[in-house]
Parts: structure tokens; C-alpha cells; sequence
């Protein structure tokens, strides 16, 4: 959640914490802790390091965050409950959708492809695009898509064909695709604020798309010293990525490109960007590479509560599919 939206929502600030006055809360905010989530996990020696407080207050202060926002444990059964209303949108793929798990893309998480250019990743974004719009007996989350687009991919005609491919209309499913394409790293962060104020009147998004995740960072960022700082950019984003599809129970599906990993002797030699920040994030992660006669073969990497695994599918007329 950003702050003006948190601020909106009329829920607690930084500022309201006792002992924390605008001028600590800028000096927080500057290292990356801009709500009351990122001030309840720090300890006090560090807090009172990084504000210049006596460590009394700051332990008092991170007290009184973890208050106000509740931490604490829920049962097993509240947690079953909390997870009864995600929702799966199909891949198109019944192979894809095993892979993850029997339905497809879940809501309330992050899934993300990375692989090779022409491997499929934005193909499998503009299916769920389609998809999602479906009711659920038919794969969907009966709910609108946003698309970000990085690289200025997303090409309309595609949508009408995988649209039309299953008989729907194909200007009432590009209506429901919310389309925007993203200049630079910051313009890219900035449309999650833009998204949950659309949510907020009432757009009943359930998917979010980037494509790409990582491209505009990559190369803003391209200098070796850089490194440390496009990677607590991009773990500032991901961290709001995932917080908003907790908040509205809808799915984010990432793409990311791959890295030469010169390194690796055995093996495709090949590495995702952002490494284990984007790993960590992503609750299921894919590697799509290009299989045997046109087809797609996607891996499983590091799932929770999946065996890495792979499958095929192949990219048809008609979108991702389990055949040609
Ligand atoms: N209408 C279509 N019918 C059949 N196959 C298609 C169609 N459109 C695209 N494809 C296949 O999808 C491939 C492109 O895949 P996609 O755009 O998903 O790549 P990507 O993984 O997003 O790559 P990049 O990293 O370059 O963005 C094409 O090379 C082609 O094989
Ligand atoms: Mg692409």
C-alpha cells in the first residue's frame, strides 16, 4: 500500500506511532521503510540508529506498530478460510495448469515466466488476459485484467484472436483489458498507486500483468556499482506487488528475461534477472524454453508446495494450449 492510499484509507501513518514526528518519518521513509509493516519488523537498535533516538522510544514506537496492526498468529482453520476464496485463472494449458498445481494462476499470489525471448511469456500474459474474463466453471475469476506493458508488446489483434478462438466477442474482451504502457522504472511503480485507486471505484480487476517485470531496471540501472541500488528498488515494488494482490485477492503475473550465466558449466547456462529478490517474491516461478517441434517446455522452479516439475505446451493461433 502506498501512503496517500493508506492516508486515504484513513488507516495509521508512520506519524501516528508516539515519538515518530514528520522528520523521522522522512528519514524512514528515505531507507525504505514507509509504512507501519516496515517500522513493526525492525529492532529497536537499529531504529534508533537509523532516527536518532534514544533506544527506549524506538522500542516503544515498534511497539506500538505491532499493536496497531495486529501481528500476532491465526489458526490453521482462519488460515484455510483466508485461503478459500482464491481464485485460478486457466492457462489455457491443462499441462501448464497441473504444473501449477491443477487450475492455473492463483490469485493472492505472484507467478512469474522467465526464459529466453520468443519462449512464450508474453504469450501465456495475453491468454490470461483472455482468460480471467471467464467465469469460474469456465477456468476464470470473472474479472478485468490490467496490462502493463514495458516494451510495447501487447498488440489488440493478438486478443482478438485467442478471443474469437473461443467463441468470444472480441471487442467486449479487449474492453475489459485495462492497458498501460510503462516509460521508465518509476512510471512503472508509480501505476500500482494508479491500479488500487481504480480498484478502489470499483473496477473489478483480478489480474495484473507486467511484461516486464524487470527490463526497465535492468537497463536503468546498468552500471556494476548500481547493482545494490536497482535491487532494493525492485524489492521496494515487488513487496508492493504482492501486498496488492493479498489486499484484493487478484493474481500478478511477471515476465522476466534471462541473463547468460557464465558461470554455470553443466546445464542451461541461464540466469533471471533480479536473481533471488524476484525468486523470493514470486510464490510460483516458471523457466520457459523452446521444446521439441514448436513446442514450449516450462519448469517449476523452487515452488512451496510443488515438486519441481516440467510440461509442455505449445503457443497456437488460439493462444496457450496443450497442443498445436
Ligand atoms: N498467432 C500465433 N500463432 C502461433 N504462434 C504464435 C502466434 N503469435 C505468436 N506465436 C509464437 O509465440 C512466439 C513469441 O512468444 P512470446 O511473444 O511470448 O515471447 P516472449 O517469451 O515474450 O519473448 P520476449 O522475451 O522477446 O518478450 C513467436 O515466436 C511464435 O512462435
Ligand atoms: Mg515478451
Amino acid at each position: 500500500m502506498t501512503k496517500s492510499e493508506t492516508q486515504e484509507k484513513g488507516e495509521a501513518t508512520l506519524t501516528d506511532i508516539p515519538g515518530i514526528g514528520p522528520g523521522i518519518a522522512a528519514k524512514l521513509e528515505a531507507a525504505g521503510v514507509y509504512d507501519l509493516m516496515g517500522l513493526a519488523v525492525m529492532s529497536p537498535p537499529s531504529l534508533s540508529e537509523l532516527a536518532g533516538i534514544g533506544e527506549a522510544v524506538a522500542r516503544k514506537a515498534i511497539q506500538a506498530a505491532r499493536g496497531l496492526l495486529n501481528l500476532g498468529f491465526m489458526d490453521g482453520m482462519e488460515f484455510a478460510k483466508k485461503r478459500e476464496d482464491v481464485g485460478y485463472i486457466s492457462t489455457g494449458s491443462n499441462n501448464l495448469n497441473n504444473l501449477l498445481g491443477g487450475k492455473g494462476v492463483e490469485t493472492r499470489s505472484m507467478t512469474e515466466a522467465y526464459g529466453a525471448f520468443g519462449s512464450g511469456k508474453t504469450q501465456l500474459a495475453l491468454t490470461l488476459a483472455v482468460n480471467a474474463q471467464l467465469p469460474k466453471e469456465q477456468g476464470g475469476v470473472n474479472g478485468k485484467a490490467v496490462y502493463i506493458d514495458t516494451e510495447g508488446t501487447f498488440r489488440p489483434a493478438r486478443i482478438r484472436q485467442i478471443a474469437e478462438a473461443m467463441g468470444a466477442s472480441a471487442d467486449k474482451v479487449l474492453k475489459n483489458i485495462l492497458v498501460a504502457r510503462a516509460f521508465n522504472s518509476d512510471h512503472q511503480i508509480l501505476l500500482i498507486d494508479k491500479i488500487n485507486e481504480m480498484i478502489k471505484d470499483g473496477e473489478p480487476i483480478k489480474l495484473v500483468i507486467i511484461d516486464s517485470l524487470t527490463a526497465h531496471f535492468r537497463a536503468e540501472f546498468a552500471g556494476r556499482g548500481q547493482l545494490a541500488d536497482r535491487q532494493q528498488k525492485l524489492n521496494r515494488y515487488l513487496h508492493n506487488l504482492i501486498r496488492m494482490a493479498e489486499q484484493h485477492n487478484l493474481a500478478v503475473y511477471v515476465t522476466n528475461q534471462v541473463m547468460a550465466n557464465p558461470a554455470m558449466m553443466f546445464g542451461d547456462p541461464t540466469t533471471a534477472i533480479g536473481g533471488n529478490i524476484v525468486g523470493h517474491a514470486s510464490t510460483y516461478r516458471m523457466y520457459f524454453r523452446r521444446g521439441k517441434q514448436g513446442s514450449r517446455v516450462a519448469k517449476l522452479i523452487d515452488s512451496p508446495n510443488l515438486p519441481d516439475n516440467e510440461a509442455q505446451f505449445f503457443v497456437s493461433e488460439a493462444g496457450v494450449k496443450d497442443e498445436e
